[in-house]
């Protein structure tokens, strides 16, 4: 069983103006939500796989039936722990004279840490039954920022793989722990090892110190210029797949979720990368957030280009 964890799930409000006026009343066009969350989206690719998979996490009372509604239209399993509040909202403004999104963020409510404590509690009893942990996104006020290093540390003495997709403090905590796989974007890529990239050394140096340190695998995401994934002997290039972007949202959780199946079968680190490169390829090429589905991934394996560069 591969259980995602998502302490901070939102809904984004996408309300999209003819123009925004900064400062004065504006019009709105129309407007659309959805819930939003990576391991929900790693789950529902994974769930599209026919791969047996949980979502855990925090739901807030509000509005959790949302999250609830969401993942039981995919007829995905989930057992969050409802807090008292909302999920956050993020807005985000598109202006569609110029094209351009402005986004307003809410932090969330604080998580006590008595909800905490619990939820390490629900952790270690569901680790029981899992093979592959993937811990993605955020973390909300209140909750400790090394709460994926105590989990990989848990993880770990139960025999389960971790996967670490985060940013920040909470990746760079959790990497002395040695998770089973990392993905930083471009970005949280250059976040994380800010003073190796300072101190001189190049993308595949970098990589491969963090292998040699004994994570086994590293993809590194690069938006349309596709993907790398590093192991202790490979290094592969994937080229993005020639397809036409309708919606972004989830390729990187999409990845994951290609990766997780690929160990689930068991297969080596190319294969890995080409379940990666499918899946996100699979959800970019539908409009929104509409994900990957089992039909997309067989259709889009056999597309995808692999170099070796060493
Ligand atoms: N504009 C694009 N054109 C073609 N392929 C893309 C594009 N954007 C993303 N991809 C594909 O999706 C993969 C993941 O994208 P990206 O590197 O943006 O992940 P991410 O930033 O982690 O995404 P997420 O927002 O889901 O966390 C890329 O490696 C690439 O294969
Ligand atoms: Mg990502």
């Amino acid at each position: 069983m591969i259980l995602t964890l998502t302490l901070n799930p939102c809904i984004d409000r996408t309300i999209y103006l003819d123009r925004l006026d900064v400062g004065s009343y504006n019009r709105v066009k129309s407007t659309r939500e959805d819930l939003a969350g990576k391991g929900l989206n790693v789950s529902i690719v994974l769930n599209n796989l026919d791969v047996d998979t949980l979502c855990k996490g925090f739901s807030f009372k509000s509005n959790g039936h949302l999250l609830e509604e969401l993942l039981n239209t995919h007829h995905v399993r989930h057992d969050f722990l409802s807090l008292e509040g909302s999920i956050r909202t993020n807005i985000k403004l598109f202006d569609q004279s110029c094209q351009v999104m402005t986004e307003i963020n809410e932090a969330g409510p604080f998580v006590p840490m008595s909800a905490v404590e619990q939820l390490m509690e629900d952790m270690e009893n569901a680790l029981e039954h899992t093979d592959i942990l993937v811990m993605s996104g955020s973390i909300p006020p209140g909750v400790p920022s090394d709460i994926y290093q105590r989990l990989i540390q848990t993880a770990g003495k139960k025999r389960v793989k971790t996967v670490l997709d985060t940013a920040g403090e909470p990746l760079f905590l959790g990497l002395p722990e040695k998770p089973y796989l990392i993905k930083p974007n471009t970005l949280e890529f250059e976040q994380a090892f800010k003073k190796e990239i300072e101190s001189g050394m190049d993308t595949l140096e970098i990589a491969r110190q963090v292998v040699d340190s004994g994570i086994p695998y590293l993809c590194l995401s690069m938006g349309e210029e596709g993907a790398m994934l590093i192991d202790k002997e490979h290094v592969y290039r994937a080229r993005p797949l020639p397809l036409e972007p309708k919606g972004l949202t989830g390729a990187g959780d999409s990845m994951v979720a290609g990766m997780c199946y690929a160990i689930q079968k068991g297969l080596g680190s190319e294969d890995m990368l080409r379940y990666a490169m499918a899946a996100a390829g699979g959800s970019i090429r539908q409009e929104g957030t509409i994900l990957a589905g089992k039909q997309d991934v067989e259709e889009l394996f056999p597309l995808v280009e692999i170099e070796t560069i060493q």
